[in-house]
Formats: C-alpha cells, structure tokens, sequence
C-alpha cells in the first residue's frame, strides 16, 4: 500500500445524485465522443487508476494470477491496455474481455495488448445482457473503471447481484464523492478537457461513492471478504473475493 493510500472509509458527506453522462449519448464517431475519450485517458492519469486497481489486483491475487478477466464498461480499452503493461509481466498470458455497450476498441490497442501476451475479446453488448448469459463462475476476475457510477441503486444492486453469480474477484475503482473531488472536477479545464469531460466529470462525482456504499449493495451472504477504502485524491476503491480464496477456474472462459 502506497503512503497515500488511506482503509478509512470517508463519511458518506453529499448524496448520490444520477444524471444522463454525455459521453453515453454521443455517437462513437462523433469528433467530441472521440476527444472525451481522449481526456478520459488523461482523467484517469491524474487519478491514478490503473495504479489503484494494479495494487488492488495484486495483493489479492498474490499467490497465484487469474486467467481471466472481464472489464464492464471497458470504453476504448485503453484502461486496460495500461494495466497490461504494468500486470502482464507477471500475469502473462491472460484471456480478457472488454464488455462495453459501443464497439470502440482500436486495431492498435488490441494488437499491442496481444503483444503483451493477452488474448483480447471485445464484446459489444450492454453489461446486463452479457452478464445474464455468461455461465456461473466463468471467469476469475471482473473489473470495472469509472463505470459503476452510472447506475442507480436499485440497478446496481441487480448488476453486482449478477457480477457475484459470474467470478471469484470484483474490483472496482470509482469517483470518490466528497467535496475536494467535486471542486477538482470543475477545474479540467486546466487539462484541456473538452465540454462533454468537463460536463461528466462533475456529473460522475456527484454520482460517486463514498463509506462503505458498495458493500452495503454486494449481495453478502457471509462468504465474501470485502474491501472499500478511499484512495489517492479521487478515487474509491472495492474489492470482492470469495473467503474461500481466489479459486482458478481450470477450464476456459466462455464468451458471449
Ligand atoms: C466513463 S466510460 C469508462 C471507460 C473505461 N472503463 C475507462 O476507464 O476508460 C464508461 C463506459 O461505460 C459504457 N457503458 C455505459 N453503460 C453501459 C452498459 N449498460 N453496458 C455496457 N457498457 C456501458 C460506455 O459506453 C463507456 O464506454
């Protein structure tokens, strides 16, 4: 754990508040769709994300890496291409698939992931639909990035109810909702981001977590360790793993 890392959940200080995000309104091609997306890679810099989920990721597979993973909500993939090149020389040869509801991962990006050693799978469907028809505990590893703040609770709920049906692991990591992180959301500009990453931006903090807010949501039934902390400036971390530790599945993933 990094010195600013903090385990003290943050008090729940402002209420959850869902609004429409741009970016998930826009055509993919549109030129101002395509630049968000670039500014995303530059948000999730200054949140440190990839690192945040790495460390995550790594204390919790420590004795032995999964062989699959499964990114919800995985945009241009992007995201997980930076956690390849920080994971994939421990965790070489990994099966992933990137879910997202717009079919937006490059040629480039998928190739240098193969370089990497990771097989990729990209799915173009909407996480519900692919989650309903994946088996049970078909994949040992689930991830999500700057995606779970889209939802209401009552849809949360259905969503991580069928996450723990589908994988041994969850981890997440989230816009921290707390008054520092909205002020700093107001200040991208400062980054270059265009309109609509200035507009969700905000929107996603207001739609955040904080406390224990998504463990309270994880369908508990006694046989899953939890973990939910504040991390860095901005982000929120949570991490689901079943007590009896992280079983690897033996057989490959199937894919939808
Ligand atoms: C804020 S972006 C995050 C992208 C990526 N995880 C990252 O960190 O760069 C949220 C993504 O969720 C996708 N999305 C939103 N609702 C979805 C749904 N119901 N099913 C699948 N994808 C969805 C959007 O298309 C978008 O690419």
């Amino acid at each position: 754990m990094s010195w600013f890392e903090n385990s003290t959940a943050d008090p729940p200080s402002m209420n959850r508040c869902i609004e429409p995000e741009l970016l998930d309104e826009l055509p993919a091609n549109d030129p101002r769709a395509i630049r968000s997306r670039r500014d995303l890679r530059r948000v999730n810099s200054l949140m440190g994300n990839v690192g945040v989920i790495a460390r995550g990721l790594l204390d919790t597979f420590a004795e032995r890496p999964p062989r699959q993973l499964v990114d919800l909500g995985a945009g241009d993939g992007n995201l997980m291409l930076r956690l390849a090149r920080r994971l994939s020389p421990v965790w070489p040869n990994l099966e992933i698939t990137l879910v997202d509801r717009q079919d937006i991962v490059s040629v480039e990006t998928r190739r240098e992931l193969e370089a990497l050693s990771w097989r990729v799978h990209s799915v173009a469907a909407d996480v519900f639909d692919w989650l309903a028809r994946t088996p049970d505990r078909a994949v040992d590893l689930v991830i999500a990035n700057l995606f779970l703040h889209h939802f209401s609770n009552p849809d949360l709920s259905r969503l991580l109810q069928l996450v723990s049906g589908r994988t041994n692991c969850f981890a997440a990591c989230e816009p921290r909702r707390y008054p520092a992180a909205l002020r700093a959301s107001r200040w991208l500009w400062l980054l270059g981001c265009n309109q609509v990453t200035r507009h969700d931006a905000v929107a996603s903090v207001r739609a955040g977590f904080a406390g224990l807010e998504l463990s309270a949501l994880w369908p508990e039934n006694g046989s899953w360790h939890l973990r939910e902390e504040a991390v860095g400036l901005f982000s929120h971390r949570f991490v689901a793993q079943l007590r009896t530790g992280v079983v690897v599945t033996p057989t490959k993933a199937s894919h939808g």
